[in-house]
């Protein structure tokens, strides 16, 4: 069993910076004709000299591999339409985080005043610059997402040309949202169709599957499922691989991110397969994020065999999800 995917896309990947930037990049890059590339480094990517140096760093890593970083900003709600206007071209979105809410957000929003936020969003909406969002409060840790949704709907209602894309969305409520307004969207990460909360601390603490926002319950995971086996126009694939070197997972405080780039599309495959909705991957993890997003990646081909593969403990330091243990696809050619 043979399947060939056409420019499979991240729509929400961590690709670092530095020493972590050159060990990690090339499971992304080798395998994906792109992906969004999120600004939470320290500091936060939050000027245009910024986005054009780490732009600049990750195709340094990449050596000759065929891959488009699509670039991000680190909202802050002081960006007026003057600065937006000159970075325009430059980035594809701009990412927005509560402030504190998971790695290295710190400089992110507090309070969500619409009144405060106005003069940044409708900016980004005349501009036609996506929104993509973190969406949790800092309540109780299960319904953090749950609780969100209302600051969703108040966004989508108060700037509805704008793009909102909800990312890596865990919970029932939020998929009953995407259908709710025209301009919400999500990205699903491939562990939040494959796990719950169950998996990360239902027997001996799972650090390596511990990440933000956490896995939630069975019923959410159906619901992650229906929408993302369908290909629901509006939700669009998005790894969310954020790498952590092996200390600060496995440490007494362990870091929020799973690290799944050398594997999703392979997990994606077998997943799919096994819920016999083939016929719909290339549209979650292609397609749909083109007509989304409104981008034409670069021409790469990948074709997955049915065949196992052992999943190195380690990538240069870095621990993968599933580590050590066997999946039932590989990668046969990527070119
Ligand atoms: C991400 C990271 O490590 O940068 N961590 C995570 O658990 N997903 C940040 C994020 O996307 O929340
Ligand atoms: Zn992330």
């Amino acid at each position: 069993m043979e399947l060939t995917l056409q420019a499979p896309l991240d729509m929400h990947l961590h690709l670092r910076d530095t020493e972590m930037l050159e060990n990690i990049a090339q499971a992304s890059t080798h395998t994906f004709s792109g992906a969004i590339v999120m600004p939470n480094l320290v500091p936060p990517v939050s000027s245009k000299e910024e986005v054009i140096a780490y732009k600049e760093r990750i195709m340094d890593s990449i050596g000759n591999e065929n891959f488009i970083p699509y670039m991000t900003l680190f909202f802050k709600p002081d960006y007026d339409r003057v600065f937006l206007e000159t970075i325009r071209e430059k980035i594809t979105a701009i990412k927005l985080y509560p402030a504190g809410i998971t790695t290295n957000s710190e400089g992110g929003v507090s309070g969500f005043d619409v009144e405060e936020l106005r003069p940044a969003l409708e900016a980004m909406s005349d501009l036609n610059i996506p929104l993509c969002v973190h969406g949790e409060t800092n309540g109780f840790v299960m319904d953090r997402e749950a609780e969100f949704v209302s600051i969703y709907e108040k966004l989508a209602a108060a700037f509805p040309k704008l793009k909102i894309i909800m990312e890596h969305i865990t919970t029932k409520e939020s998929v009953a949202a995407l259908d709710r307004f025209e301009n919400l969207y999500a990205t699903i990460t491939i562990h939040h169709l494959l796990i719950t909360l169950d998996d990360v601390a239902g027997g001996m603490l799972q650090p390596h599957l511990f990440c933000k926002p956490i896995a939630k319950r069975p019923e959410d995971k159906e619901a992650l499922l229906k929408v993302a086996l369908a290909a629901h126009p509006k939700v669009m694939f998005g790894s969310d691989s954020a790498p952590h070197p092996r200390h600060a997972k496995e440490n007494c405080g362990c870091a929020a991110g799973v690290f799944t780039a050398p594997i999703a599309l392979q997990l994606l495959v077998e997943l799919f397969e096994k819920h016999h909705a083939l016929d719909n991957l290339q549209a979650f993890v292609s397609d749909n994020a083109q007509q989304i997003y409104g981008v034409t990646p670069l021409n790469k081909t990948v074709t997955l065999e049915k065949k196992p593969f052992k999943v190195p403990t380690d990538y240069n330091g870095v621990v993968p999800m599933y580590a050590g243990e066997e999946i039932a696809y590989s990668i046969k050619e990527a070119k």
